[in-house]
Protein backbone atom coordinates (compact mmCIF):
# COMPACT_ATOMS: atom_id res chain seq x y z
CA UNK A 1 0.00 0.00 0.00
CA UNK A 2 1.11 3.41 -0.89
CA UNK A 3 2.16 5.73 1.97
CA UNK A 4 0.16 8.80 2.32
CA UNK A 5 0.82 11.73 4.44
CA UNK A 6 -1.65 13.39 7.17
CA UNK A 7 -1.47 16.43 9.41
CA UNK A 8 -0.88 14.91 12.72
CA UNK A 9 -0.52 17.16 15.39
CA UNK A 10 -1.37 21.44 15.22
CA UNK A 11 -0.52 24.40 17.09
CA UNK A 12 -0.73 27.90 17.37
CA UNK A 13 0.69 31.08 18.96
CA UNK A 14 -0.45 34.92 19.15
CA UNK A 15 1.77 37.16 21.77
CA UNK A 16 -0.32 38.37 24.77
CA UNK A 17 -0.68 42.10 23.71
CA UNK A 18 -3.82 43.02 21.93
CA UNK A 19 -5.16 45.98 19.72
CA UNK A 20 -8.03 46.79 19.38
CA UNK A 21 -9.52 48.96 16.30
CA UNK A 22 -10.09 51.65 19.15
CA UNK A 23 -6.56 51.27 20.27
CA UNK A 24 -5.46 51.47 16.19
CA UNK A 25 -7.63 55.42 16.52
CA UNK A 26 -4.93 56.68 19.01
CA UNK A 27 -1.63 56.09 16.78
CA UNK A 28 -3.46 56.49 12.95
CA UNK A 29 -6.33 58.30 11.06
CA UNK A 30 -8.72 55.29 11.26
CA UNK A 31 -11.68 54.42 12.58
CA UNK A 32 -13.31 51.17 14.14
CA UNK A 33 -16.20 51.73 11.90
CA UNK A 34 -14.24 52.05 9.27
CA UNK A 35 -11.88 48.85 9.30
CA UNK A 36 -15.07 46.50 10.79
CA UNK A 37 -17.01 47.32 7.52
CA UNK A 38 -14.47 47.24 4.99
CA UNK A 39 -12.41 44.41 6.65
CA UNK A 40 -14.30 42.74 9.77
CA UNK A 41 -10.80 42.50 11.28
CA UNK A 42 -12.08 43.73 15.07
CA UNK A 43 -8.66 43.25 17.15
CA UNK A 44 -4.85 41.73 16.23
CA UNK A 45 -1.97 41.32 18.35
CA UNK A 46 1.25 43.14 18.56
CA UNK A 47 4.83 41.41 19.70
CA UNK A 48 6.36 43.16 22.51
CA UNK A 49 9.77 44.77 20.87
CA UNK A 50 12.38 41.85 22.28
CA UNK A 51 10.39 39.35 20.17
CA UNK A 52 11.01 38.31 16.89
CA UNK A 53 9.63 35.94 14.32
CA UNK A 54 11.22 32.29 15.14
CA UNK A 55 10.05 33.18 18.72
CA UNK A 56 6.65 32.97 17.95
CA UNK A 57 7.40 30.19 15.71
CA UNK A 58 9.06 27.98 18.66
CA UNK A 59 5.92 28.64 21.03
CA UNK A 60 3.33 26.77 17.60
CA UNK A 61 6.17 24.41 16.68
CA UNK A 62 6.37 23.00 20.75
CA UNK A 63 2.01 22.91 20.55
CA UNK A 64 1.98 20.91 17.19
CA UNK A 65 4.41 18.71 18.33
CA UNK A 66 3.11 17.84 21.57
CA UNK A 67 -0.42 17.50 19.75
CA UNK A 68 0.82 14.65 17.36
CA UNK A 69 2.26 12.70 20.60
CA UNK A 70 6.17 13.39 19.21
CA UNK A 71 8.91 13.76 20.53
CA UNK A 72 11.05 17.32 18.95
CA UNK A 73 13.69 14.46 17.76
CA UNK A 74 11.29 13.01 15.59
CA UNK A 75 10.71 15.92 13.66
CA UNK A 76 13.19 15.43 10.60
CA UNK A 77 12.96 18.46 8.40
CA UNK A 78 11.30 22.05 9.40
CA UNK A 79 9.49 24.37 6.31
CA UNK A 80 9.16 28.04 7.36
CA UNK A 81 6.71 29.82 5.65
CA UNK A 82 6.68 34.06 6.50
CA UNK A 83 7.16 37.01 4.59
CA UNK A 84 8.43 39.05 8.05
CA UNK A 85 11.77 36.77 8.88
CA UNK A 86 14.14 37.80 11.81
CA UNK A 87 16.81 38.50 9.50
CA UNK A 88 17.01 38.94 5.33
CA UNK A 89 19.16 35.99 5.90
CA UNK A 90 19.95 33.29 6.79
CA UNK A 91 15.60 32.38 6.79
CA UNK A 92 13.89 31.83 10.01
CA UNK A 93 14.14 28.23 9.93
CA UNK A 94 17.21 27.97 11.25
CA UNK A 95 17.03 29.87 13.89
CA UNK A 96 14.01 28.24 14.58
CA UNK A 97 15.98 24.77 14.10
CA UNK A 98 18.57 26.07 16.50
CA UNK A 99 16.24 27.20 19.36
CA UNK A 100 13.85 23.97 19.27
CA UNK A 101 17.80 22.23 19.45
CA UNK A 102 17.36 20.23 16.15
CA UNK A 103 20.82 20.34 14.13
CA UNK A 104 21.51 18.31 11.10
CA UNK A 105 17.59 18.37 9.77
CA UNK A 106 17.09 20.29 6.56
CA UNK A 107 15.95 23.70 7.21
CA UNK A 108 13.45 25.30 4.44
CA UNK A 109 12.26 28.84 3.88
CA UNK A 110 9.58 29.40 1.36
CA UNK A 111 8.42 32.69 0.20
CA UNK A 112 4.91 32.59 -0.70
CA UNK A 113 3.04 34.91 1.45
CA UNK A 114 -0.40 34.37 2.30
CA UNK A 115 -0.15 31.19 0.07
CA UNK A 116 2.56 30.17 2.19
CA UNK A 117 0.89 27.68 4.30
CA UNK A 118 -0.69 25.46 1.57
CA UNK A 119 2.25 25.75 -0.60
CA UNK A 120 4.62 24.26 2.78
CA UNK A 121 1.84 21.78 3.10
CA UNK A 122 1.78 20.46 -0.77
CA UNK A 123 5.78 19.99 -0.30
CA UNK A 124 5.69 18.67 2.94
CA UNK A 125 3.14 16.09 1.49
CA UNK A 126 5.39 15.55 -1.64
CA UNK A 127 8.36 14.89 1.12
CA UNK A 128 6.55 12.27 2.98
CA UNK A 129 5.30 10.41 0.45
CA UNK A 130 8.47 9.96 -1.24
CA UNK A 131 9.76 8.11 1.93
CA UNK A 132 12.28 10.60 2.46
CA UNK A 133 11.13 12.08 5.50
CA UNK A 134 8.89 10.95 8.35
CA UNK A 135 8.07 13.94 10.51
CA UNK A 136 8.04 17.56 8.77
CA UNK A 137 7.30 20.56 11.27
CA UNK A 138 5.63 23.35 8.84
CA UNK A 139 5.53 26.61 10.23
CA UNK A 140 3.50 29.99 9.49
CA UNK A 141 4.85 32.74 11.56
CA UNK A 142 4.66 36.52 11.07
CA UNK A 143 5.50 39.90 12.89
CA UNK A 144 3.37 42.43 10.63
CA UNK A 145 3.54 44.99 13.34
CA UNK A 146 7.11 45.98 13.21
CA UNK A 147 6.76 47.11 9.66
CA UNK A 148 3.61 49.20 9.55
CA UNK A 149 3.27 52.43 7.91
CA UNK A 150 1.37 54.20 10.70
CA UNK A 151 1.03 57.52 8.71
CA UNK A 152 -2.19 58.04 6.45
CA UNK A 153 0.02 57.28 3.21
CA UNK A 154 -0.08 53.27 4.76
CA UNK A 155 -3.24 53.46 6.76
CA UNK A 156 -5.34 51.14 4.13
CA UNK A 157 -2.56 48.26 4.86
CA UNK A 158 -1.49 49.26 8.14
CA UNK A 159 -4.92 48.19 10.05
CA UNK A 160 -5.04 44.81 8.60
CA UNK A 161 -2.22 42.76 9.62
CA UNK A 162 -1.52 41.05 12.87
CA UNK A 163 1.45 39.04 14.77
CA UNK A 164 1.00 35.62 14.66
CA UNK A 165 2.12 31.40 14.44
CA UNK A 166 0.43 28.11 13.32
CA UNK A 167 1.96 25.40 12.80
CA UNK A 168 1.34 21.17 11.85
CA UNK A 169 3.28 18.00 11.99
CA UNK A 170 2.76 16.62 8.56
CA UNK A 171 3.39 12.62 9.16
CA UNK A 172 3.08 9.19 7.04
CA UNK A 173 -0.51 7.31 7.09
CA UNK A 174 -1.44 4.18 5.33
CA UNK A 175 -4.99 5.27 4.02
CA UNK A 176 -7.48 1.84 4.49
CA UNK A 177 -11.05 3.78 4.50
CA UNK A 178 -10.47 7.37 2.54
CA UNK A 179 -13.98 8.42 3.83
CA UNK A 180 -12.90 7.87 7.19
CA UNK A 181 -8.72 8.40 7.69
CA UNK A 182 -6.96 10.99 7.95
CA UNK A 183 -4.92 12.23 4.98
CA UNK A 184 -4.23 14.96 2.45
CA UNK A 185 -5.59 14.29 -0.64
CA UNK A 186 -4.40 16.71 -2.34
CA UNK A 187 -3.30 20.23 -2.89
CA UNK A 188 -2.64 22.63 -5.82
CA UNK A 189 -0.31 25.75 -6.49
CA UNK A 190 -0.69 28.42 -8.50
CA UNK A 191 1.62 32.07 -9.41
CA UNK A 192 1.12 34.74 -11.95
CA UNK A 193 4.04 37.13 -11.44
CA UNK A 194 2.55 39.90 -13.79
CA UNK A 195 1.34 40.90 -10.83
CA UNK A 196 4.05 40.99 -8.60
CA UNK A 197 4.04 44.54 -7.72
CA UNK A 198 0.31 44.86 -6.87
CA UNK A 199 1.69 43.54 -3.44
CA UNK A 200 4.72 43.77 -2.59
CA UNK A 201 7.54 45.53 -0.37
CA UNK A 202 9.85 47.11 -2.39
CA UNK A 203 12.80 47.88 -0.65
CA UNK A 204 15.53 47.31 0.51
CA UNK A 205 15.94 45.47 -2.96
CA UNK A 206 18.80 44.63 -5.69
CA UNK A 207 16.48 45.62 -8.25
CA UNK A 208 16.97 49.49 -7.66
CA UNK A 209 19.24 51.66 -10.00
CA UNK A 210 21.01 52.51 -7.05
CA UNK A 211 24.63 51.48 -5.83
CA UNK A 212 22.66 50.42 -2.42
CA UNK A 213 19.68 48.49 -1.52
CA UNK A 214 18.34 50.84 0.45
CA UNK A 215 18.54 54.75 0.67
CA UNK A 216 17.40 57.82 2.47
CA UNK A 217 15.16 58.29 -0.87
CA UNK A 218 13.57 55.16 -0.91
CA UNK A 219 12.99 55.55 3.19
CA UNK A 220 11.44 59.08 2.67
CA UNK A 221 9.32 57.20 -0.18
CA UNK A 222 8.13 54.58 2.33
CA UNK A 223 9.61 51.57 -0.30
CA UNK A 224 10.63 49.99 3.14
CA UNK A 225 6.65 49.63 3.85
CA UNK A 226 3.99 46.64 1.98
CA UNK A 227 2.48 48.24 -0.56
CA UNK A 228 -1.11 47.70 -2.18
CA UNK A 229 -3.45 47.69 -4.96
CA UNK A 230 -6.42 46.91 -2.82
CA UNK A 231 -8.95 46.58 -5.18
CA UNK A 232 -7.50 44.29 -7.30
CA UNK A 233 -6.14 42.37 -5.29
CA UNK A 234 -9.94 41.68 -3.96
CA UNK A 235 -11.39 41.09 -7.05
CA UNK A 236 -8.14 38.71 -8.12
CA UNK A 237 -8.57 36.51 -4.50
CA UNK A 238 -12.26 35.90 -5.30
CA UNK A 239 -12.03 34.85 -8.21
CA UNK A 240 -8.47 32.84 -7.64
CA UNK A 241 -9.67 30.87 -4.17
CA UNK A 242 -13.03 29.80 -5.83
CA UNK A 243 -11.05 28.47 -9.01
CA UNK A 244 -8.22 26.35 -7.22
CA UNK A 245 -10.90 25.31 -4.78
CA UNK A 246 -13.14 24.21 -7.24
CA UNK A 247 -10.06 22.26 -8.94
CA UNK A 248 -9.27 20.86 -5.89
CA UNK A 249 -12.76 19.29 -4.86
CA UNK A 250 -12.73 17.89 -8.37
CA UNK A 251 -9.45 16.13 -8.17
CA UNK A 252 -10.35 14.88 -4.97
CA UNK A 253 -13.26 13.68 -5.81
CA UNK A 254 -15.52 15.08 -3.55
CA UNK A 255 -18.36 18.02 -3.67
CA UNK A 256 -18.24 21.20 -2.21
CA UNK A 257 -21.60 19.94 -0.01
CA UNK A 258 -19.00 16.93 0.85
CA UNK A 259 -16.63 19.40 2.70
CA UNK A 260 -17.60 19.52 6.39
CA UNK A 261 -14.88 22.49 7.22
CA UNK A 262 -13.47 25.17 5.26
CA UNK A 263 -10.44 27.17 6.62
CA UNK A 264 -9.67 29.76 3.85
CA UNK A 265 -6.74 32.04 4.47
CA UNK A 266 -7.83 35.52 6.55
CA UNK A 267 -7.11 38.50 4.31
CA UNK A 268 -10.39 40.03 4.73
CA UNK A 269 -13.92 38.95 6.27
CA UNK A 270 -15.24 40.27 2.73
CA UNK A 271 -13.03 38.61 0.21
CA UNK A 272 -14.20 35.29 2.38
CA UNK A 273 -17.79 36.50 2.41
CA UNK A 274 -17.80 36.55 -1.37
CA UNK A 275 -16.23 33.24 -2.37
CA UNK A 276 -18.58 31.79 0.10
CA UNK A 277 -21.89 33.08 -1.66
CA UNK A 278 -20.35 32.80 -5.42
CA UNK A 279 -19.88 29.21 -4.46
CA UNK A 280 -23.13 28.70 -2.58
CA UNK A 281 -21.14 27.34 0.58
CA UNK A 282 -22.94 28.00 3.43
CA UNK A 283 -21.67 30.41 6.19
CA UNK A 284 -21.31 28.13 9.44
CA UNK A 285 -19.40 25.71 7.61
CA UNK A 286 -16.46 28.56 6.87
CA UNK A 287 -14.51 28.84 9.96
CA UNK A 288 -12.92 32.40 10.34
CA UNK A 289 -10.56 34.00 12.46
CA UNK A 290 -9.64 37.38 11.29
CA UNK A 291 -11.93 39.16 13.36
CA UNK A 292 -9.77 38.60 16.87
CA UNK A 293 -6.09 38.65 14.93
CA UNK A 294 -6.23 40.28 11.47
CA UNK A 295 -4.09 39.31 8.73
CA UNK A 296 -1.17 37.06 9.78
CA UNK A 297 -0.22 35.93 6.40
CA UNK A 298 1.22 32.26 6.64
CA UNK A 299 -0.02 31.66 9.88
CA UNK A 300 -3.75 32.20 9.33
CA UNK A 301 -4.95 28.86 8.23
CA UNK A 302 -2.44 26.68 10.56
CA UNK A 303 -3.74 29.19 13.91
CA UNK A 304 -7.45 28.79 12.88
CA UNK A 305 -6.73 25.09 11.99
CA UNK A 306 -6.32 25.11 15.67
CA UNK A 307 -8.70 27.22 16.91
CA UNK A 308 -11.18 25.33 15.13
CA UNK A 309 -10.33 21.90 17.05
CA UNK A 310 -10.36 23.91 20.75
CA UNK A 311 -14.11 25.24 19.04
CA UNK A 312 -15.13 21.72 18.74
CA UNK A 313 -15.62 22.49 14.77
CA UNK A 314 -12.69 20.29 13.47
CA UNK A 315 -13.01 16.48 14.21
CA UNK A 316 -11.26 13.62 13.76
CA UNK A 317 -12.21 12.36 10.26
CA UNK A 318 -13.96 15.21 8.99
CA UNK A 319 -13.34 16.82 5.08
CA UNK A 320 -11.39 20.20 5.28
CA UNK A 321 -11.07 22.32 2.21
CA UNK A 322 -8.90 25.13 2.12
CA UNK A 323 -7.61 27.99 0.04
CA UNK A 324 -5.28 31.18 -0.02
CA UNK A 325 -4.31 34.07 -2.04
CA UNK A 326 -1.68 36.53 -1.73
CA UNK A 327 1.20 38.78 -3.13
CA UNK A 328 3.12 37.48 -6.13
CA UNK A 329 -0.27 36.77 -7.09
CA UNK A 330 0.28 33.47 -5.36
CA UNK A 331 -2.61 31.17 -4.37
CA UNK A 332 -3.33 27.70 -3.27
CA UNK A 333 -5.87 25.09 -2.17
CA UNK A 334 -5.79 21.83 -0.65
CA UNK A 335 -8.02 19.17 0.74
CA UNK A 336 -7.93 16.83 3.26
CA UNK A 337 -9.48 14.40 5.99
CA UNK A 338 -7.94 15.23 9.32
N1 LIG B 1 -8.99 54.28 8.02
C1 LIG B 1 -9.82 55.24 7.56
N2 LIG B 1 -9.88 55.60 6.28
C2 LIG B 1 -9.06 54.97 5.43
C3 LIG B 1 -8.17 53.99 5.84
C4 LIG B 1 -8.15 53.65 7.20
N3 LIG B 1 -7.34 52.70 7.70
N4 LIG B 1 -7.49 53.55 4.77
C5 LIG B 1 -7.92 54.23 3.71
N5 LIG B 1 -8.88 55.11 4.11
C6 LIG B 1 -9.65 56.01 3.28
C7 LIG B 1 -8.91 56.45 2.04
O1 LIG B 1 -8.08 57.55 2.30
C8 LIG B 1 -10.05 56.79 1.12
O2 LIG B 1 -10.57 58.05 1.47
P1 LIG B 1 -11.16 59.05 0.34
O3 LIG B 1 -12.31 58.32 -0.28
O4 LIG B 1 -11.56 60.25 1.13
O5 LIG B 1 -10.03 59.29 -0.62
C9 LIG B 1 -11.11 55.76 1.46
O6 LIG B 1 -10.80 55.30 2.79
C10 LIG B 1 -11.11 54.58 0.51
O7 LIG B 1 -9.75 54.15 0.34
P2 LIG B 1 -9.37 52.93 -0.54
O8 LIG B 1 -7.90 52.70 -0.48
O9 LIG B 1 -10.03 53.07 -1.87
O10 LIG B 1 -10.04 51.78 0.31
P3 LIG B 1 -10.88 50.54 -0.15
O11 LIG B 1 -12.31 50.85 -0.09
O12 LIG B 1 -10.33 49.91 -1.39
O13 LIG B 1 -10.59 49.56 1.06
C11 LIG B 1 -9.21 47.67 1.55
C12 LIG B 1 -9.26 49.18 1.34
C13 LIG B 1 -10.02 47.32 2.79
C14 LIG B 1 -7.79 47.23 1.74
C15 LIG B 1 -9.86 47.01 0.30
O14 LIG B 1 -9.25 47.48 -0.88
C16 LIG B 1 -9.77 45.55 0.35
O15 LIG B 1 -10.52 44.91 1.04
N6 LIG B 1 -8.83 44.97 -0.45
C17 LIG B 1 -8.58 43.57 -0.43
C18 LIG B 1 -7.16 43.40 -0.15
C19 LIG B 1 -6.87 42.82 1.19
O16 LIG B 1 -7.71 42.53 2.00
N7 LIG B 1 -5.59 42.60 1.39
C20 LIG B 1 -5.13 42.01 2.58
C21 LIG B 1 -3.70 41.66 2.45
S1 LIG B 1 -3.36 40.76 1.07
C22 LIG B 1 -3.77 39.20 1.29
O17 LIG B 1 -3.66 38.67 2.35
C23 LIG B 1 -4.33 38.50 0.13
Amino acid sequence: MSVNSRIAGVGAYVPPKTLTNHDLESMMETSDEWIVQRTGIKQRHWVENNVGTSDLALEASKEAIADAGLKKEDIDMIIFATLSPDHDFPGSACFLQDKLGLPGIPALDIRQQCSGFLYGLSIADKFIRSGSNKHILLVGAEIHSKGLDRTPRGRAVSVLFGDGAGAVVVSPTEVKDPKKDAHIMTTHLHADGAFAKELWLPGPGNAFDSPDRINQAMLDEGLHYPQMNGKTVFVHAVKRMAETLVHSCKVAGVTLEDVDLFLFHQANLRINDKVGEVLNIPADKVFNTIQNYGNTTAATIPLGMRDAVKAGKLKPGMLVASAAFGSGFTWASGVWRY
